[in-house]
């Protein structure tokens, strides 16, 4: 196995043809060697889309799956394998089958964290960045959502519209430390705090708003506050600090996603030496959940 070096990386890259794609919760290595960093919903729409025949996903699990079926001609690679989510674990295809026959007829919204036998049962999928246009997009006037409580929450209170919702959430967002909100927010009362809508109800009571990192981005853009409390993935403080040197991020609530840190820059080069470990899906199951997954990168 070679050794890492970010010439030799740029070397692999170019005869691959590949391109690396990272979430901003990962570790600053990697958001820092990665060709394009963003949220779930850019991810898959940049897998789908760029010009390459390999991408390197650095995330977790359900991310790299989502962006094997939105680009089956080109080899998608994960240099962190054993990289799950609980929350898109907690929901399996059974237990969204009950919440589905509690509520015949109306159209299933999942969560992109979600497995892929749930995006196969379902209208469509969202990011938390085109939840609330996803679930107004729908065919039926009440929805069944999953698997995140919080998100459901918050769509239904946002659209007004009714969710039938399942009970998991985001262990890192869903205990996030209220009391160290409020003492932030009591330390910096300048601060504005942007929290993430897998956070419970009572973190978006503090907060100034309740966004998905990629609207995270572009509040702190518009923005003329110089401090901002971040409620959500601390790696997020990296990708906000990189994109605006002249203001401060703070990471409030102590949410940390042990899963979101398992590739390294080393993984990285050995997944684009070996070509491996790549996503490889079932076919049916991919052509099963194409339908749903389209639909999110369609609409928002
Ligand atoms: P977004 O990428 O939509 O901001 O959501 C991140 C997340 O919490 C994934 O679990």
């Amino acid at each position: 196995m070679g050794t890492f070096s970010r010439s030799g990386l740029e070397r692999l890259k170019a005869r691959r043809r590949a391109v690396i794609l990272a979430h901003s919760y990962q570790p600053p290595e990697i958001q820092d060697i990665a060709d394009l960093v963003g949220d779930s919903l850019e991810l898959s729409r940049a897998a789908a889309s760029l010009d390459c025949d390999a991408v390197v996903l650095c995330g977790v699990r359900f991310m790299a799956e989502t962006a094997a079926v939105l680009a089956p001609g080109k080899a998608v690679l994960n240099p962190a394998p054993g990289a799950g989510c609980p929350l898109a674990d907690s929901m399996d295809a059974s237990s969204l089958r009950r919440l589905q026959e509690e509520h015949p007829g109306d159209a299933t919204v999942v969560y992109v964290n979600s497995s892929l036998e749930a995006k196969a049962a379902s209208w469509a999928c969202c990011t938390s960045a085109n939840a609330c246009a996803v679930v107004s997009a729908a065919p039926t006037r009440e929805v069944v959502f999953g698997p995140d409580r919080n998100l459901g929450a918050f769509v239904a209170r946002s659209t007004g519209r009714t969710l039938w919702v399942f009970d998991g959430s985001c262990p890192p967002h869903d205990g996030a430390d209220i009391a160290d909100m409020e003492r932030m927010r009591r330390a910096w009362p300048d601060a504005r705090l942007l929290v993430h809508p897998e956070t419970p109800p009572a973190a978006w009571d503090l907060a100034d708003a309740v966004l998905g990192t990629g609207a995270m981005i572009a509040y702190v853009k518009s923005s003329g506050a110089r401090r901002f409390l971040i409620g959500t993935e601390a790696g997020m403080v990296h990708r906000l600090s990189v994109l605006f040197p002249g203001r401060e991020f703070s990471a409030v609530g102590r949410i940390g996603c042990p899963n979101m840190k398992k590739a390294s820059p080393e993984a990285v080069f050995s997944c684009l030496e070996d070509m491996e470990p790549r996503v490889r899906i079932d076919p049916s199951l991919a052509e099963a959940a194409r339908a749903a997954i389209g639909r999110m990168t369609a609409i928002g």
